[in-house]
């Protein structure tokens, strides 16, 4: 049955173009391959401007909740990622500061307890997303940086925007927080 099952498909799938007949699917995504792209999700990058805080959600309903609140608007999308594990990701954890207001993101557990000793707290896993640790699978930078007078944290996949805010707006450079993929979503490879 199973025989026959394949030659009818073998057959229907045209089997003079190849002998070896891959399961539906198998020929476009091995376990090597990226994430899905079409499993990304935006994460969407909100900014508080009398304040200048930045924060960023991948919940629709969180980020609603925070633009009911006039004082925030939506810049737009930072980012593409994945709000659910996907291969090859890791969690992009949210800390959050209710003393300055300010959230951060980051993937590294030694970074979390030192910063639960600054008075974050780790936010609920259902609003965190995934992100790549490192450059794999036509992913981009996700560039942290913080500005340590008012100890907010800024992201962003832009070279450029992270340049800006370290010559115009007095942030300093923290590095690669993770890696995402870029807000113009490109083929993965
Ligand atoms: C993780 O965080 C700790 C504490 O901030 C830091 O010393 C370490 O370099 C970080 N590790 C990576 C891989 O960035």
């Amino acid at each position: 049955m199973k025989n026959i099952l394949s030659v009818i498909f073998a057959l229907a799938v045209g089997a003079a173009s190849t002998p070896n007949i891959e399961p539906a699917g198998a020929a476009i995504r091995s376990t090597k391959t990226c994430g899905d792209p079409t499993l990304a999700v935006p994460y969407y990058w909100m900014y508080a401007s009398s304040v200048g805080r930045h924060f960023y959600s991948r919940d629709v309903a969180i980020v609603s909740d925070t633009l009911r609140n006039s004082a925030w608007a939506l810049e737009g999308v930072a980012a593409f990622v994945f709000a659910t594990q996907e291969a090859s990701t890791i969690p992009f954890y949210r800390l959050a500061n209710t003393g300055t207001g300010d959230n951060m993101f980051t993937s590294n557990t030694t970074e979390i307890a030192v910063q639960k000793q600054n008075g974050y707290t780790l936010q609920p896993q259902e609003t965190q997303v995934y992100v790549y640790p490192t450059q794999i699978y036509g992913s981009v930078p996700f560039y942290q940086l913080s500005h340590l007078a008012l100890n907010y944290h800024f992201y962003t996949a832009s070279q450029t925007q992270r340049i800006e805010y370290i010559r115009l707006w007095g942030y300093t450079d923290q590095g690669i927080a993770g890696y995402v993929l870029a807000p113009e979503l490109t083929e993965c490879t």
